[in-house]
């Protein structure tokens, strides 16, 4: 009795050893995984897939909808999406859209796409021009959508593949109304384990990803202040108080927090971009009017300019005998949090996209100053969000995010279907919890 323990207890320690140095997925998943990138890339780019996906993008540019509106974008989805034979539900944030794919158990992984577009005109004469005057799809919202579907279309022809559940976010809302925060508050991301986001780059090569792990991008709120003094004659400002000197000096003094108050080496922003006051030669005006952007990597330096620019508002326009109160316009614009990437999730991209590109076209970029609600996911759950690159190897240079002339190339639409749908599929099978079925049999041999 005593030997055969021993001899028991060697065999266990034996299998816990050899179990813990084994990968958590079998040699078939191993197989399956390395190979998923090449095979959704094939399947991505031949012609009835990518034709279907230009289709859809170019429907979508035609009809651009402007946040919380994006109702026909929503409905288009849902009709792709019934096509496809993929159950989802409805509505999620307002005109949000959650599919889901696979065996509606866990691991859950998300992938998200953005539905809204900018109010501004488009300038660029092609076929498929926006149909909405004022509106235009300007920063790549349609071609996100459509690779979300893309992802979809090869998640569902491979299902049997699909160890676990992608969930498909399409959000409304990105442009200024937080509506990842809706989504989150509507709990579309319960259980879910990772989210993977991208955003079409006009100054990366097609067929090149650029991503960081950390901070990617920017915290961002806006302000607005009015500056009341009191209007008069011109020529007799004796008997004025001129809101217009106040803020002219308001606007210099909040230079000076970037520049005299922050650490050299923790990047921020202070921009007033909005100046209104005064319609006329002969009249000081009543009040000024002025508007601007903060950004900042840092919850700390966030929080501090907000506090800063409020003070120095209130206090240089004091200095000029006006009042001054300042909107952080919180209701309409909220604060969107800084892009945080999730360093397991960097080398997992980093072995997916490798696989599916190379490992060249895989490009370590440096943060920047813009911001995109996506981090409001990245702070309840690990995400990842990259650049998908879409300049021509001509390397003709195209306009940048929000022009009147921005266009997306097409050609990266296979690129970025194709990355979606590998970074889901091999991330549930990297989650398979094995965990439970190992300390079963440990349990039972003792
Ligand atoms: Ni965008």
């Amino acid at each position: 009795m005593a030997s055969f323990t021993l001899f028991h207890l060697f065999i266990a320690i034996i299998l816990h050893v050899f179990l813990a140095a084994t990968p958590i997925f079998s040699v078939s998943e191993q197989l399956s995984s390395s190979t998923i990138p090449t095979r959704f890339l094939d399947f991505a780019k031949k012609p009835e897939t990518f034709d279907w996906m230009v289709n859809i993008r170019r429907k979508i540019h035609e009809y651009p909808e402007l946040l919380y509106e994006e109702f026909k974008t929503s409905e288009l989805i849902r009709i792709e999406l019934d096509k496809l034979g993929i159950s989802y539900k409805h509505p999620v944030a307002g005109t949000g859209v959650i599919g889901y794919i696979g065996t509606r158990k866990p691991p859950f992984v998300a992938l998200r796409a953005d539905m809204d577009a900018l109010p501004m005109q488009e300038m660029v004469e092609w076929e498929h021009k926006s149909k909405v005057p004022g509106k235009m799809h300007a920063c790549g919202h349609d071609a996100h959508v459509t690779m979300v579907l893309g992802a979809a279309n090869i998640l569902k022809q491979h299902e049997k593949e699909i160890q676990g559940t992608v969930v498909l976010v399409f959000q409304p809302a990105e442009e200024g109304g937080a509506g990842a925060k809706k989504v989150i508050e509507a709990g579309a991301l319960k259980d879910v384990g990772a989210i993977f986001g991208l955003h079409v780059a006009p100054n990366i090569r097609v067929g090149e990803v650029g991503s960081r792990s950390g901070t990617l991008m920017a915290a961002s709120g806006f302000f607005e202040a009015t500056i009341n003094g009191k209007g008069g004659h011109a020529a007799i400002p004796q008997h004025s108080i001129d809101p217009i000197l106040a803020a002219s000096n308001v606007i210099v003094s909040l230079q000076h927090l970037v520049s005299r108050e922050s650490d050299p080496l923790d990047s921020q922003v202070v921009t007033v971009a909005k100046f209104q006051g005064g319609d006329a030669f002969n009249v000081i005006p009543d009040s000024v009017t002025i508007g601007g952007t903060f950004r900042a990597f840092s919850k700390e330096s966030f929080l501090q300019l907000r506090h800063r620019i409020e003070q120095v508002i209130v206090a240089q326009a004091a200095v000029q005998r006006c009042n001054a109160t300042v909107n952080f316009l919180e209701g309409e614009k909220p604060f969107y949090p800084a892009t945080i990437n999730d360093g397991k999730l960097h080398k997992h991209f980093q072995t997916v996209a490798g696989t599916l590109l190379g490992a060249s076209k895989v490009i370590e970029v440096p943060p920047m100053m813009g911001a995109e609600d996506y981090s409001f996911y990245q702070e309840v759950i690990p995400g990842y969000f990259f650049w998908l690159g879409m300049q021509n190897a001509s390397n003709e240079r195209l306009h940048s995010l929000h022009s009147p002339f921005f266009t997306v190339n097409e050609d990266a639409l296979p690129y970025g279907a194709a990355l979606h749908a590998s970074l889901a599929a091999t991330y549930l099978l990297k989650h398979q919890n094995v965990v439970p079925f190992v300390e079963a049999m440990y349990n039972d041999e003792l």
